[in-house]
């Protein structure tokens, strides 16, 4: 694949991130058992019926192996209240789950406590693209409460304020 010389990597990753999104934890569990946990603002609906979402994996993650082998992964979309949980799975420490709340979902995945929304998802495809890996998932079971969304923008945190409409 060529590149188009043109684009400003950097640059591009500033237009894109223009788009504001949710913020999700991407839970599973490695060969071992272990509980693995990375933040992802790449997550997405595709289809209701069936219902199928979206998210993306850099090649580069040492969660790689995971993610693949497990077969399962769970969405946690984070609330405003969760923003340090936002912090610590973006970072590359050891035992991410230590003093973090979850109960064991679907396969013994983990399920973070007091997140906005949980999708609990079987890989239904994994596509390679560019440098990063889309999984799509099928729902397989899902909650929800009425807690405010964190939000993610221009990289920075924020949060929703509603626009009236007539
Ligand atoms: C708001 C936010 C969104 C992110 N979204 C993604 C994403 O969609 N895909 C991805 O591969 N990494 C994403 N990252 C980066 C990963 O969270 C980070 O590289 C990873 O958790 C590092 O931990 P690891 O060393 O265990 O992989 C995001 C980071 C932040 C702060």
């Amino acid at each position: 694949m060529t590149t188009n010389s043109e684009i400003n990597t950097a640059d591009l990753r500033k237009a894109l991130g223009t788009f504001a999104t949710g913020v999700t934890v991407v839970t599973t569990l490695d060969k071992d058992k272990n509980q693995i946990g990375v933040t992802v603002n790449s997550f997405s609906s595709v289809s209701l019926e069936p219902p199928i979402v979206l998210w993306s994996l850099k090649k580069t993650s040492p969660n790689v192996e995971a993610f693949d082998h497990s077969g399962r992964f769970v969405i946690n979309v984070l609330a405003r209240a969760q923003v340090n949980l936002s912090q610590r799975f973006a970072s590359s420490i050891k035992n991410k789950f230590n003093s973090v709340g979850f109960r064991e979902g679907l396969g013994g995945l983990p399920l973070i406590e007091n997140c906005v929304a949980s999708f609990q998802c079987k890989t239904y495809r994994r596509i390679e693209a560019g440098d990063h890996i889309l999984y799509l998932g099928e729902v397989e079971e899902y909650s929800r409460t009425d807690q405010e969304t964190l939000i993610f923008c221009k990289g920075k945190y924020m949060c929703g304020q509603e626009i009236e409409t007539v």
